[in-house]
């Protein structure tokens, strides 16, 4: 049985993680080795009724060098850091990542095997030992429509996502809570008399919000109640942000498509949804082909997209985060040609960002590599 070690299993992708597996009974297959940044020497954690005996220290290169596996959720400084000494060790083992640092490698395959598992096993039988996770976005978008990608069909996307806080991490997911219980605290009183008017209650929570001491040490704006049409750093050449960017570079990697690439490009927006992505596209298909043949190559393509026809009570029932939080699930609705012609589509999904946007590639590669 291989052994395989655990880093950031305690964070919240990590723990998604662990839930998932032992969901899947994933820990009967392997030995596991939990690792720590700040507790080594501590009971190690009992997943899948194994016991693992004691944490390990999660920069101790030596006790990495004993395993065949390490799944890392711990971030991108973490693997900046542990990876490259690892591996000028001599470290020939899988390492399997959630953070972003080596997704753009050579060496590194991205990983959403119901899209590109011939990507990836090919990769494997050419000895590629280092598979990442793609970003949230990216990964739910190829979920929700990749029946177009896989029957060539897509000659461009334009999107519109609306990202959820927990993209941005668990302090974010914290401090958009508070930001929404500080907004509703405020007007308390006059929510609780219908004769108040609407028009004083909005200015009471527009100053609110723009307060000084209003909470936003994570977002750096306001978030409930507003939006922040910003992720991640400005790319200077382009303008676009890197989440944006990471919509073209990724996609084209995922699907083996880099040197012929689809152009994917859009705004990528934080809205003040808990943990699912919701992305709004537009697809320039190469075919002007029938709705409903449409329909049926998106809701053929694996088994978690699901069609959702497009009228108000369907799409209100099925196609939002409330619904799809917590499952597995990728809605793609809204489907319809738009003005500009009949070659173009319109589309929106919704995804978990923890499960299909996380967690659930990085289990799945690690199920695949130990089977
Ligand atoms: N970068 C994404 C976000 C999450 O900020 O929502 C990670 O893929």
């Amino acid at each position: 049985m291989q052994n395989v070690g655990f880093v950031g299993w305690r964070g919240m992708v990590g723990s998604v993680l662990m839930d998932r597996m032992e969901q899947e009974n994933d820990f009967t297959n392997l030995n596991p080795v939990f690792f720590t940044t700040s507790q080594s020497g501590q009971k190690a954690p009992v997943f899948g009724s194994k016991d693992a005996g004691e944490l390990k220290d999660a920069f101790d290169i030596d006790a990495l060098k004993q395993l065949d596996i390490v799944v890392t959720c711990q971030g991108g400084d973490y693997t900046n850091e542990v990876y490259p000494k690892l591996r000028a060790a001599g470290w020939n083992g899988y390492w399997i990542d959630a953070a972003s640092a080596l997704r753009m490698k050579d060496e590194a395959i991205i990983v959403l095997d119901p899209v590109n598992q011939h990507v990836i096993s090919e990769g494997v039988k050419a000895g590629v030992k280092t598979f990442v996770g793609g970003n949230c976005t990216v990964s739910l978008m190829l979920m929700a429509l990749g029946g177009l990608f896989e029957r060539d069909l897509v000659e461009w996307i334009s999107v519109a996502t609306y990202q959820a806080a927990s993209g941005a991490g668990a302090k974010n997911m914290r401090e958009l809570l508070v930001q929404m219980g500080q907004l509703e605290d405020s007007v308390a009183d006059e929510l609780s008399s219908p004769a108040s008017s609407i028009l004083d209650i909005e200015r009471k929570v527009t100053a609110k919000m723009r307060a000084t001491d209003f909470p936003t040490d994570n977002f750096g704006a306001a978030l409930g109640g507003s939006l922040i049409p910003w992720i991640d750093k400005l790319l200077p050449e382009t303008g676009q942000t890197k989440e944006e960017w990471k919509g073209y570079a990724e996609t084209n990697k995922i699907l083996g498509l880099s040197d012929n690439p689809i152009a994917v490009d859009g705004l990528c927006v934080r809205i003040g949804a808990l943990r699912c992505h919701s992305q709004a596209f537009t697809i320039k298909m190469k075919k002007d082909l029938p709705l409903a043949e449409i329909e049926q190559i998106l809701a053929g393509h694996n088994e978690w997209v699901k069609v959702i026809p497009n009228d108000k009570e369907a799409t209100l029932r099925e196609l939002t985060p409330a619904k799809v939080t917590g499952t597995l699930s990728v809605p793609v609705g809204r489907l319809r040609k738009l003005a500009m012609g009949p070659e173009y589509l319109a589309a929106f999904t919704v995804g978990d960002q923890l499960l299909w946007g996380a967690a659930e590639p990085v289990r799945r590669i690690l199920k695949q590599l130990v089977a």
